[in-house]
């Protein structure tokens, strides 16, 4: 059951991708690709280096936008890991049994072509992202 859930990246709330960036740029990263996302109201970056996990740099577009109470609490800061299953619903059904709170329904993320992601919160482990393959 546990291959099923690969690890895809790591989530950064910030408030600027180019302030934020210029930190992993320097570390050897690259910026790979960069979305806007009007359902999530988030403007994202992907940032990648050889043998490293992805990284994903969300930086809101508005005050309406979900990352901008995670700011506002905990200043930049990592918040989510992400992992790309093969089935989405099947493992909500597993993660609501492991006791995560799923935050909406899966929608289509535009930074994946469209494939389906949802946010899960458990009080021990925080705010797990999964993403369809
Ligand atoms: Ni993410």
């Amino acid at each position: 059951m546990f291959e099923k859930y690969e690890f895809h990246h790591i989530g950064y709330a910030v408030k600027s991708i180019e302030e934020t960036a210029k930190f992993f740029l320097f570390l050897g990263y690259t910026i790979t690709k960069t979305v806007i996302d009007p359902i999530q109201r988030v403007h994202i970056a992907f940032l990648l280096k050889e043998h490293t996990p992805c990284i994903e740099l969300v930086q809101p577009i508005d005050d309406e936008s979900p990352v901008v109470s995670i700011l506002q609490k905990n200043g930049v800061t990592p918040y989510h890991i992400c992992y790309e299953v093969e089935d989405i619903n099947e493992a909500i059904s597993e993660m609501r049994k492991q006791k995560f709170i799923p935050l909406f329904n899966p929608v289509p993320a535009l930074a994946f072509d469209n494939r389906l992601i949802c946010y899960f919160f458990n009080k021990n482990v925080g705010l797990i992202e999964l993403l369809n393959k």
